[in-house]
């Protein structure tokens, strides 16, 4: 009798570890951005369990996008279907949580679920999930996920990154791989630079020049190239369909040389300038005291705003170095006056905090801390991209071949340790929109020169941009980063290994 007791034990103890083998804590996983609360239960999921993913109508296309990944990660069918009990459920809630890419996300023995009150929400969430998958350690870990609760919001609504494809063109389909690496990361805007004195890149049908002269060039003497309208489209709906929001931004009056090149009656002398492919800034502003600017800039607004499904428009308004003061607030203002028969909310770069900030409206802080707080003042909302902690062209260091070094080196360590509400006193949480990292392209020419300065740093920011700063420090995010190594070189992303990181 306690004989067999005793080996009836024996199976059932060696049954259960069988079936959940000792695997890695849910909360040591290198997630990036590190989720905000993790509660593991330390047991053990076998992949194989999960055969079937329950999707609502409204998550028909997650689900299909889910089952498709899940084929190529782990090698095995998932069928998505719309009622019975699947092991792996999609549950879209009608809670009236307060952030909708909050999401819960539940494994246990049996199976998994995310839950979110928005598809937004359960989209953050599979990111989480699929990060388990893709960075689970080999072999022990290969057939099995570890359980536990993962309950997640964002610290800030806005995490973005920005590309400068006016000083360089890039094409839909580089752009297109951009929004792919930042997606996983659960950046939702991409500010995209898409006019400046080098270049001119969205089809504008009302004035066809800025693009058949203005698009024509980049910095170098290099082609160039323009988006059309279609291409836009098409990219917005790309980016879209990853739940990123595209900001497009028409830089004026400033950085206009290519609009100038392109129409003569932009120009206060009614002469067109000549085409421009060098790096200096500064020198070139629209006519402020010519009705057809306005004209000119509510027709480029209309037709870009009628494309773009998201809240903002940017407006630029940095280095009007040849604007007098007098007339940048007039014309600034005009433009203000504008965005609203468009239903866009402007941002636009901390020197524009001289006009005045309507409500809504959102100063971008990259350089001047007085501006910032004026802007405040004023009852701007603020978006934090200080250039010497997240513009992703500075250098690393010495070494780096391409990007510039006016803001002072930015290595890994120094681009991921700081906080957005601790750069400038007076600036505090509920001020801050967000968080971006812009990519200017004066130096950077092609896409592996673009990735080298973007990556790793930009996965630094996406976490600053989500995680609480009570759960952010270097040392830990450091072991996390040099896990997502594996991940970048799978999808053969030219980054920067940064020497300060053990990178596996
Ligand atoms: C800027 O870097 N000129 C905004």
């Amino acid at each position: 009798m306690t004989r067999s007791i005793f080996f009836l034990t024996l199976i059932s103890i060696s049954m259960i570890s069988c079936q959940a083998p000792k695997i890695q804590s849910l909360a040591d996983h290198p997630f990036i951005p590190y989720p905000n609360q993790i509660s593991a239960t330390d047991q053990a999921l076998s992949i194989g369990a999960i055969d079937q993913i329950l999707v609502a109508e409204e998550t028909l296309g997650l689900g299909a996008e889910i089952a498709e990944s899940w084929k190529q990660l782990t090698d095995q069918s998932l069928e998505v279907v719309t009622d019975g009990a699947a092991s792996f459920q999609l549950i879209l809630e009608e809670s009236g949580q307060q952030n909708e890419e909050q999401y819960q996300l539940q494994i246990d023995n049996k199976g998994i679920t995310i839950a979110s009150g928005a598809v937004v929400g359960l989209y953050r969430g599979w990111q989480t999930l699929k990060q388990l998958i893709e960075l689970r350690q080999e072999a022990a870990e290969k057939d099995y996920l570890p359980t536990g609760t993962i309950t997640d919001s964002p610290d800030y609504a806005y995490r973005g990154t920005m590309l400068d494809v006016s000083r360089h063109f890039f094409t839909v389909d580089e752009v297109k791989r951009y929004i792919d690496l930042i997606a996983p990361y659960k950046i939702n805007y991409l500010h995209l630079h898409l006019s400046d004195d080098q270049g001119w890149r969205i089809e504008i049908k009302s004035w066809p020049k800025l693009t058949e002269i203005g698009g024509t060039t980049e910095v170098g003497g290099g082609p160039g190239g323009f988006y059309t309208q279609e291409q836009y489209k098409d990219l917005v709906a790309y980016a879209q369909n990853k739940h990123i929001t595209i900001v497009p931004e028409i830089d004026m009056p400033g950085h206009t040389n290519a609009a100038l090149a392109s129409y003569a009656e932009l120009n206060c002398n009614g002469t067109a300038t000549e085409l421009y492919t060098g790096t200096d800034v500064g020198f070139s502003t629209l006519c402020v005291d010519k009705e057809v600017t306005y004209t000119f800039v509510e027709d480029v607004i209309r037709e870009i705003s009628a494309m773009t499904p998201g809240p903002y428009f940017h407006i630029g308004g940095d280095e009007s170095h040849v604007t007098p003061k007098k007339d940048f607030i007039t014309f600034i203002n005009r433009v203000y006056e504008i965005l609203p028969k468009y239903d866009k909310i402007p941002i636009g770069w901390d020197e524009v905090q001289l006009a005045d900030m309507p409500n809504p409206s959102v100063a971008q802080y990259w350089a001047n801390a007085e501006n910032a707080l004026a802007a405040k003042k004023k009852g701007a909302q603020l978006l934090i991209s200080p250039a010497s902690y997240a513009y992703l062209d500075m250098k690393y260091d010495s070494l780096t071949v391409s990007g510039l070094k006016w803001a002072g080196y930015v290595p890994v360590e120094k681009g991921y340790s700081w906080d957005p509400v601790a750069l400038v006193e007076g600036i505090e949480k509920e001020d801050i929109l967000g968080v971006e990292a812009p990519l200017w392209s004066e130096t950077v020419g092609n896409s592996p020169e673009m990735e080298l300065l973007a990556f790793p740093r930009l996965l630094g920011y996406a976490e600053i941009g989500w995680t609480r700063p009570e759960s952010r420090n270097w040392e830990a995010y450091k072991a996390r980063l040099a896990q997502h190594g594996k991940f970048l070189d799978q999808k053969a992303v030219n980054f920067y290994k940064s020497p300060a990181v053990d990178w596996k």
